[in-house]
């Protein structure tokens, strides 16, 4: 996220975090103005020296909200529910190991770098309601709200941001707070 200056600097107005593109297949994942600013600013910061660079990645780090996916907000007890309940409802269309979609309505990976691509900088709020209110495609609602968090755990331990002592909670006001970062990859 940049600073409201950095917006300034390089004239490409807020950087409020928009819904990921629909997904359109594989290779036709449209781009959404946050991933196009995204990339006109990556194109002006390519010009710019090394030293602007790291102030650039400094005031990012200061402007981050309070919590991201690795500080440990699920259990392995808890992911382990999820990927049960995942082997059920989801892998048909998402793939068994969450990265390989398949089937006439296969839908987006839920691991790895595409995943990644689409949900960086969003809450875990944002994905908790989407998949709530959408999945499994055409029957949102199936399932409570617990065994849909319990989903959620699964996803994050599938892409290896670790477990710790505390269940995610799906009516934490906190889901809001808790950032899905690509510490890889910043
Ligand atoms: C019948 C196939 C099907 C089933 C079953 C299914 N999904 Fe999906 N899923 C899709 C499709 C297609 C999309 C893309 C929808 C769109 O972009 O409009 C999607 C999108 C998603 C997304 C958003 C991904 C993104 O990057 O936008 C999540 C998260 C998700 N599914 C999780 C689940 C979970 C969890 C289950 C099981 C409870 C599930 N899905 C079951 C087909 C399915």
């Amino acid at each position: 996220m940049l600073s409201e200056s950095e917006n300034r600097l390089f004239g490409v107005g807020s950087l409020s975090p928009t819904a990921p593109a629909r997904w359109l297949g594989p290779g036709l994942v449209e781009m959404t103005h946050t991933e196009m600013k995204h990339k006109a600013v990556a194109v002006i910061v390519s010009g710019l020296s090394a030293l602007t660079l790291a102030a650039v990645g400094a005031q990012e780090e200061r402007a981050a909200p309070t919590g991201s996916v690795w500080d440990k907000v699920y259990t392995t007890e808890q992911a382990g529910r999820g990927g049960s309940l995942f082997a059920e409802h989801c892998s048909e269309c998402h793939g068994a190991d969450l990265r390989t979609p398949s089937g006439p309505a296969a839908g987006p990976p839920l691991a790895g770098p595409v995943f990644m691509s689409r949900w960086r900088d969003r809450s875990l709020e944002a994905l908790f309601e989407q998949t709530r209110q959408e999945m499994p495609l055409g029957r949102g609602g199936l399932l409570s709200d617990h065994e849909y968090i319990d989903l959620i755990a699964h996803i994050l331990d599938v892409n290896e941001f670790g477990a710790g002592p505390t269940e995610l909670d799906p009516n934490a006001p906190a889901l809001s707070e808790i950032v899905i970062r690509d510490e890889h990859n910043p």
